[in-house]
């Protein structure tokens, strides 16, 4: 049944009614659409704009409606041209006309955006804790790192030595921030557009900040036009979850790299690899490949509603419905490639002593021969020519620098003691990077009490 049949006189083709039906997409908001409904009729029956008998008689249809949809009582129509026409109907079909007075003063212009808000405000929620399970996993898988070297790359060259645990922490970082903006974006998604109506409000007496308090939220959407036509709150939540996967996406390279027999430091867990259906030897990180994968399709996400937003003029036009299905998708898709990747990293067995290899090879010790220089008195940007100076050497030997004798490294500058051992032992090199935000056990650990903290003040906001 038509919202809207009373001005045709012919039926839609069957063709553009499938073509203009989003109920497979917005089907999933019917909590939403029914939660704004009971909010809206309250506020009618308040402001006497409908009878109280009636408005009383769409409430208890509205919750029997939920109910009968969550037990599976109700099947939602597939046919419908979309959630808000298919709850109306459905009303009016199950109490009687009384139901034809729920569409008073609203619009689904401003529903159907009351409803998107709705439903992000929950999922967001959801997603800071799902994004704080990652973290505790990142917590843990650090707290049994702090002393596990690794190389630290750059270019993905061997650059210096740094630990697992400083490692895991830089993503640790790059997951607060996206909580932070998700909670900022929230503060946007937390408007309520509903009184709006289809463009320009309405004449009826409503009361605006009594439905924005009724469904918890902290303000209202202050022009109907832009209430109606913003689409700027589920852009940004599409650029927030682009972001938490190119975060994911850079750590499933990383994962990847780490399980290759080049670089062998870790391992993935049987439950989270796959074999190959013609090389019997093959373990692949498959999770973590889908991951990188799925990333792009999330930018696409992104980039419908940037592109379809761009030209349309206010206030609402049917391009708008196309957001839900990008939304949704790379809601489900981030979602899903959060709490997968979190099992795979629980799951990962470390390789400390492949890695501490690792670490021993490609001078990553160079820079601490010069700055041992430096702390004898010689030049920095001499002592950096010294130093390279030596690695050549080392290289054409096919040695490390700690296997030259003392002897050898005199001939490069007097400067060297015996005590260069030790300064420019893994260990050392680790440790004595003491300052906020190194590699030594101790920043490490400051490292970790923040992002504890920041965990347990972020948990069920
Ligand atoms: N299904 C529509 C959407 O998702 C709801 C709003 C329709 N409004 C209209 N006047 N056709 O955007």
């Amino acid at each position: 049944m038509k919202l809207w049949g009373g001005r045709f006189e012919k039926a839609v083709d069957t063709l553009v009614n499938d073509f203009n039906s989003s109920i497979r997409t917005d089907g999933r908001m019917f909590k939403e659409d029914i939660e704004g409904s009971l909010a809206h009729v309250k506020m009618l029956i308040h402001q006497n704009i409908i009878p109280k008998e009636d408005g009383e008689k769409i409430i208890y249809g509205l919750m029997e409606i939920n109910k009968r949809i969550e037990n599976g009582v109700i099947e939602i129509d597939q046919s419908s041209e979309d959630i808000h026409s298919f709850i109306e109907a459905t009303l009016t079909y199950y109490i009687g006309d009384e139901g034809k007075k729920l569409h008073t003063g609203r619009s689904r212009n401003d529903q159907v955006t009351l409803d998107t808000r709705l439903y992000l405000k929950k999922s967001l929620s959801s997603l800071v804790n799902t994004l704080l399970d990652l973290q505790e996993t990142i917590l843990l898988k650090s707290q049994e790192n702090i002393q596990t070297i690794m190389p630290g790359y750059t270019h993905l060259q061997k650059a210096q030595p740094i630990t697992f645990a400083h490692h895991l922490l830089a993503y640790g970082e790059m997951f607060k921030r996206d909580i932070g903006r998700i909670l900022d974006g929230y503060k946007r998604v937390d408007q309520m557009p509903l009184g709006s109506g289809a463009l320009a409000t309405s004449t009826y007496p409503i009361d605006r900040e009594m439905v924005a308090k009724e469904l918890g939220f902290s303000g209202i959407c202050l022009n109907s036009l832009d209430a109606v036509s913003d689409r700027d709150y589920v852009i940004e939540t599409l650029s927030t979850l682009s972001m938490i996967m190119m975060h994911l996406s850079r750590f499933s390279e990383e994962i990847i790299l780490w399980c290759t027999g080049e670089f062998n430091f870790i391992e993935l867990d049987d439950a989270y690899s796959t074999g190959s259906s013609i090389m019997p030897q093959k373990k692949n990180p498959d999770v973590a490949e889908l991951v990188r994968g799925k990333t792009g399709r999330v930018y696409g996400d992104l980039i419908t509603l940037l592109t379809f937003m761009k030209g349309i003029p206010l206030a609402y036009n049917k391009d708008m419905q196309e957001d839900k299905d990008a939304l949704f998708d790379a809601l489900d898709t981030t979602f899903l490639s959060i709490r997968t990747f979190n099992g795979m990293l629980k799951t990962l067995k470390v390789k400390k002593d492949n890695m501490r290899k690792g670490a021993l090879g490609g001078f990553t010790n160079a820079t601490d021969v010069a700055d041992y220089l430096v702390k004898k008195g010689v030049a920095f940007r001499n002592a950096h020519e010294v130093v390279g100076a030596i690695v050549l050497q080392c290289i054409n030997e096919n040695k490390n620098i700690e296997e030259l004798s003392l002897k050898e490294l005199k001939e490069f500058s007097p400067e060297f003691e015996e005590d260069i051992y030790n300064a420019i032992s893994l260990e050392t090199c680790v440790e004595e990077r003491k300052v906020i935000g190194g590699p030594s056990s101790q920043s490490v650990k400051m490292q970790l009490d923040i992002l504890k903290s920041f965990i347990q003040d972020h948990r069920n906001l």
